[in-house]
């Protein structure tokens, strides 16, 4: 189904085209969503836009515009308001034969786009023995939902985790590990190193106390670079130890994967430099070598360099970045690349970015974004702690949210005189619970610092996760109640009268062109409230209008827009990673 805006935005270029010539440029788009349901369904405000170029008055525009505006296959009459908005109503019919080819398309009428792309998200990215903390979260629930809806698109999407898994704190690792579990350096067998925190911490204190540890440290770096046999093996059984803690939680989080840690680079990092050099971009600063940035300038006011190799010959995260993207662009043939990481790493991107086009690796047409996100913050508006004052692990903040959720519906049953099975419980409890996780992170602008609060994402009303679920078990309820099998409802002809089924109508219509928004702009928190906004109109017209009592030919054709406001929710929360319940 082609999208109710795309067909207008269509139709406008070509009145503009008959009424001023094809040379005029609009710099402005034709039309849009109508602000406020007083002016319409959709609204263009063009016709100002185009008055001082044109110079001639907006109305008189939107009337020339208007007798070319050929739209009576889906609206009403346009009609001219104030200075000359052009205002265009849906008609009924036509809501009515588009919801019934939305009702026959298992993906309610959105059909893949039409020029996909080779995507790569590079998402999550933890560090190897050190914990996943809750900036990795939101990389992680982010991530996967952009993902979800450019899969969903058609794209062919590439999901990497940029895991931290080198870099010389692996010298301290390894040297700590054959103080404490020699036979680990040379068996294959597994071992489980226990909490590899608390591991870490042990590590950097005999690092710090002692200086025969940190010269055998060093030189454990430099037999790992050199691809030895034993730092090899002890590498690898910390990054099993540390992938084994990251793949409970995905496992948990529904979440898909590539690991391609920042060690799968190392092989290209010596070309990095080599084409850097070639490209005369190279620079020699007290030993190190790095690139001078255009438009970063250090506290002197001189530019700032990006070191791409550090004066003991190391290279850093920078240089990894810089032959990931050449990678991805060339072996992977990315034509968009996504990047994940809280906003503190702005100017890394934004630096590694600036070189990589310097050196002309990446072609004008490949989109390589950062998208960055804010900071959780606890309810006192400080960084996320537990009530000791330390950091929160991960698992313990999930493991809570479904704790509490499952107090909530244990409440809830003991209200309704309802009893469930424990399996049922534990299983909605799961749902909602890590549901209500990931929609209070995603339904927030992802450029704001967010304020983490159980109470609120668990709340039943508000835009939460439960007040989604909920609407969807409503109509699940009336199939229930009325023993009516949904998928049977096809070919019926709708009747679209009401307010409130004219509301609902309207705004099912839009998922589609919320998606390609999501898709360009990389903001899910349009696609939140786009689905808090479905479920209020949903519920406004399950208060206004009868639907198992209602007489027919409206008791099918509202069974018809609840099954579709269910689908579309299902679908919506899927695309955000989270699953819905049949009852709640
Ligand atoms: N490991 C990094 C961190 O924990 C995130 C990596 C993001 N991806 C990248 N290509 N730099 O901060």
């Amino acid at each position: 189904m082609k999208s109710i805006l795309k067909t207008l935005e269509t139709r406008f270029d070509r009145a503009l085209n008959a009424a001023f010539g094809a040379e005029l440029v609009i710099s402005v788009p034709v039309v849009g969503v109508a602000s406020n349901p007083k002016f319409g369904d959709y609204q263009s405000n063009v016709s100002l836009a185009l008055a001082k170029p044109l110079g001639q008055s907006p109305r008189g525009i939107a009337d020339q515009i208007l007798q070319h505006l050929e739209v009576d296959d889906l609206c009403e009459p346009p009609t001219i308001a104030g200075p000359g908005f052009i205002n265009l109503t849906l008609k009924p019919t036509f809501l009515a034969e588009q919801l019934q080819q939305m009702q026959a398309d298992p993906r309610l009428g959105i059909e893949p786009i039409a020029d996909p792309q080779r995507v790569i998200v590079d998402f999550s990215s933890p560090n190897i023995a050190k914990e996943m903390h809750v900036g990795h979260l939101r990389s992680t629930i982010i991530g996967d939902c952009i993902a979800r809806i450019l899969e969903f698109q058609g794209n062919d999407v590439l999901r990497l985790n940029h895991v931290g898994d080198w870099g010389t704190q692996f010298g301290m690792l390894i040297t700590y590990l054959s103080e404490v579990h020699p036979a680990a350096l040379t068996t294959s067998d597994a071992l489980d190193l226990g909490d590899l925190v608390a591991f870490y911490k042990k590590a950097k204190q005999r690092f710090d106390e002692d200086e025969d540890f940190q010269v055998q440290s060093r030189n454990a770096v430099v037999k790992l670079q050199q691809g030895d046999s034993e730092a090899t093996q002890a590498w690898q059984l910390l990054c099993d130890q540390s992938r084994r803690e990251f793949e409970k939680i995905y496992r948990d989080l529904d979440i898909e994967l590539t690991e391609r840690g920042e060690s799968f680079y190392n092989p290209f990092l010596a070309d990095v430099l080599t084409d850097l050099d070639k490209a005369g971009l190279l620079e020699t600063d007290q030993g190190a070598q790095c690139v001078f940035l255009e438009g970063f300038t250090n506290k002197q006011g001189d530019p700032q360099p990006l070191i791409v190799q550090k004066s003991d010959g190391g290279f850093n995260y920078a240089t990894t970045d810089l032959a990931a993207l050449r990678h991805r662009i060339t072996a992977e043939s990315a034509q968009r690349l996504i990047y994940i990481t809280d906003a503190g790493q702005a100017n890394h991107f934004a630096q590694v970015f600036q070189v990589a086009r310097r050196a002309q690796w990446m072609p004008e047409t490949i989109q390589v974004v950062h998208m960055p996100f804010g900071l959780v913050q606890g309810e006192d508006g400080k960084k996320l702690k537990t009530r000791s004052g330390k950091t929160i692990r991960l698992r313990d903040l999930l493991d809570e949210a479904v704790t509490r959720a499952q107090t909530d519906i244990e409440t809830r049953l003991a209200e309704e005189d309802r009893t469930e099975s424990p399996d049922f419980i534990a299983n909605a409890a799961q749902v909602i619970g890590l549901g209500a996780v990931k929609y209070a992170d995603l339904s927030q602008n992802r450029t704001s610092n967010y304020v983490f609060s159980y109470d609120k994402m668990l709340a039943l009303q508000g835009n939460t996760a439960p007040y989604m679920l909920y609407a969807y078990v409503r109509v699940q309820g009336i199939s229930r109640k009325g023993k009516i099998d949904f998928s049977q409802l096809d070919d019926v002809s709708l009747i679209i009268a009401e307010p409130s089924e004219l509301a609902l109508a309207k705004h099912l219509l839009q998922m589609q062109d919320i998606l390609s928004e999501v898709a360009a702009d990389l903001l899910p928190n349009r696609l939140c409230q786009y689905l808090f906004e479905l479920s209020q109109k949903f519920n406004q017209f399950y208060d206004q209008c009868p639907v198992l009592n209602a007489e027919e030919p409206a008791r099918t054709s509202r069974l018809v827009l609840s099954d579709l406001t269910a689908r579309t929710l299902k679908l919506g929360l899927s695309l955000l990673g989270i699953e819905v319940l049949e009852r709640m």
